[in-house]
């Protein structure tokens, strides 16, 4: 049996939970998944094989931060087909989060809407698991963010640099969780120069030049300023990638009982925005930066148009709570399809023809 029709069986059993359970299920059975099915499906790079920052993703398609927070199951989730998954969101010391309830499933809008707070192992127990896998290939990016209660933020990123450098395909800078307060305030321009030169000085004095490349995750909730100077540091500084985007905290008309719960919203309410925030880095870089398209995407056609918009490489979190982890590789097979149906021979070539 495959995990499509796996899920689809186990998943009134996994809604009948509370969100957080069934999530931790979602995780343990992955930790289950038998260790030679591991890349099974990303054996060769095929005609979806893109380079972003110097990294040949086999497909485009990867897991976005906050499914596998404490670096549990990166293997298996790349063994299902994933092109890359991102660990994380890693904070130096681990932390609870916030009280629970945070977790919250929108059935009626295909939607979550999550206030976890970074919760977490914190990056010892992480690194132990990284240190593990080291040396079995897979492109796993590291989310590092900052503890909630630490007198300084900005140090937090150069110690989670120093930490996770040596283990990472690349490194996720995330200064757009909407769940640690004041976190966001990173994302202003003098304060985000001045943390990606802290963490660029880091990894070099950790790892030397050729350290891995640093991709920032930027929120949806922007104004055309603020993404002017956030596309302005980007080039200046060589960020390998913007990540487009996180949860928001506006929110478009929405039919759940949950819709007023305070927290980032993501899933299908957040794909026009998120789509949108696409067409502006595009525009703001003159598409010159990668960029990452994360948000409400649940299909081949989400991938493709965000694609089309200006993404190299997309990812997804809330679209596999309804629709199961074999997701990803069901959209990388429909995605060629639609490349090869438009006339494209490659992602890159696509790439922002919309
Ligand atoms: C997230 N997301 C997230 N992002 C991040 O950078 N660090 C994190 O720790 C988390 N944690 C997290 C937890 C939960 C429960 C959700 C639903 C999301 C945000 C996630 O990576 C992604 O940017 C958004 O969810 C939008 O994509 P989807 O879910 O609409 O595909």
């Amino acid at each position: 049996m495959n995990m499509f029709s796996l899920f689809n069986l186990a998943r009134p059993a996994i809604f009948a939970l509370d969100p957080e359970k069934g999530h931790r299920l979602a995780i343990a059975a992955l930790k289950r998944m038998p260790a030679n099915s591991a890349f099974m499906l990303q054996a060769k790079p095929g005609p979806l094989a893109v380079e972003v920052a110097g990294l040949t993703f086999p497909n485009p398609v990867g897991v976005a931060a906050g499914f596998d927070k404490d670096a549990e199951v990166p293997d298996a989730l790349l063994g299902l087909g994933f092109g890359f998954t991102e660990v994380g969101s890693i904070t130096p010391l681990p932390q609870a989060g916030n009280p629970k309830p945070r977790l919250f499933r929108l059935v009626e809008d295909k939607a979550v809407i999550n206030r976890m707070g970074f919760n977490n192992s914190g990056a010892e127990v992480a690194l132990e698991r990284l240190k593990r896998r080291n040396g079995r290939g897979g492109i796993v990016g590291i989310n590092v963010g900052a503890n909630k209660d630490s007198a300084d933020r900005s140090a937090d990123y150069a110690t989670m640099t120093r930490i996770m450098t040596p283990y990472a395909s690349y490194l996720a800078i995330n200064v757009s969780s909407p769940n640690t307060p004041g976190l966001r305030a990173l994302q202003d321009e003098g304060a985000l120069a001045a943390l990606i030169d802290g963490i660029m000085a880091a990894s070099k004095e950790t790892v030397g030049e050729d350290g891995p490349p640093v991709f920032l995750k930027v929120a949806p909730d922007l104004e055309p300023a603020d993404i002017d100077a956030i596309a302005r540091i980007a080039i200046d500084k060589k960020l390998g990638a913007l990540i487009v985007s996180n949860t928001t905290i506006s929110r478009p008309t929405l039919k759940s009982r949950h819709a007023d719960e305070t927290g980032g919203l993501s899933g299908a309410p957040l794909k026009a925005l998120a789509l949108q925030r696409i067409r502006d880095f595009r525009k703001a870089t003159g598409g010159c930066v990668p960029l990452v398209g994360v948000g409400g995407i649940a299909s081949a056609e989400d991938a493709w148009d965000r694609i089309r918009a200006g993404a190299s490489l997309v990812q997804l979190y809330s679209a596999m709570v309804y629709e199961g982890p074999g997701l990803g590789a069901r959209i990388a097979e429909r995605l060629e399809r639609l490349m090869l149906r438009d006339g494209f021979a490659n992602i890159a070539d696509a790439v922002g023809t919309e």
